[in-house]
């Protein structure tokens, strides 16, 4: 056989971005690794930045099995829970593009499909000069976004699917997350969502019971959402 054919297919790299911080980012690309790894697809997932604890970052390693350290899900970590670039000053450090790239890149070649959480919202500054729509388009990746089923959310829906569009990605795929307590825009926000952006594709996740930092609580909600999942990656 020749080099050419023994070649590692192209890793596809997704990108899971939220209306803002808190808005989901986690639940959903846990939900969304723990689908994919039950149907025996080889996914990894990294969250690049984080600030203030790593927990996101350890629900994401548990979930693929700790066949990453956490380094390498998580390659900058910065104490103060604040946006990365300021996060990073307050120590001193800057983090350029470049050195984001190669740490994605190394992990792409191990999976087929590798999730990428992003920090706070899209435009959240992340390192010098660049934030989250930078990589999404050096790396050709797709995108998912998590937004709060709530009273709030067509604005901030459209503001970011809006923001989406320079990058000429594939039409956006968003996940309206469940909360706590519904309120009465929770029902129409998917109908008037639809009409304001028909290139996106939208898919309800519900509110979870149970404590979702447990990698086999997360396992079991991703295989109740099989459904809804497979359609996030369609
Ligand atoms: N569908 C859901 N069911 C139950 N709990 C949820 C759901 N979606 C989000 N949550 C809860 O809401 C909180 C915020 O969610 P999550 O941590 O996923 O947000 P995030 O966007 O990753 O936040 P950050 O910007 O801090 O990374 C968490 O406590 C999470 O468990
Ligand atoms: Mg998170």
């Amino acid at each position: 056989m020749s080099n050419l054919n023994k070649r590692k297919p192209r890793c596809r790299i997704i990108f899971i971005t939220g209306t803002d911080t808190g808005a989901g980012k986690t639940v959903l690309t846990s939900l969304l690794l723990a689908h994919l790894r039950h149907h025996r697809v080889n996914a990894l997932a990294m969250k690049p930045f984080s600030t203030g604890d790593r927990d996101d970052a350890k629900l994401l390693q548990e979930i693929a099995g700790r066949e990453m350290t956490l380094a390498e899900v998580n390659p900058f970590h910065f104490r103060r829970p604040l946006a990365p670039l300021i996060s990073a000053r307050l120590e001193r450090k800057r983090v350029q593009i470049a050195d984001v790239l190669a740490r994605i890149q190394q992990v792409s070649k191990r999976c087929d499909v590798l999730l990428i959480e992003g920090a706070g919202g899209l435009l959240a500054p992340l390192g010098v000069g660049f934030n989250l729509p930078g990589l999404i388009h050096r790396l050709r990746g797709e995108v998912v976004i998590a937004a709060r089923n709530k009273l709030g959310v067509i604005n901030h829906t459209l503001l970011t699917t809006g923001a989406l569009r320079q990058l000429r990605t594939a039409g956006p795929r968003v996940a309206l997350m469940g909360c706590k307590e519904a309120d009465d825009s929770s029902e129409t926000n998917e109908i008037l969502l639809r009409e304001c952006e028909p290139s996106a594709r939208f898919v309800s996740i519900p509110w979870l019971a149970g404590d979702l930092t447990s990698a086999t609580v997360v396992q079991a909600c991703a295989k109740q959402l099989g459904k809804q999942l497979a359609k996030l990656l369609a």
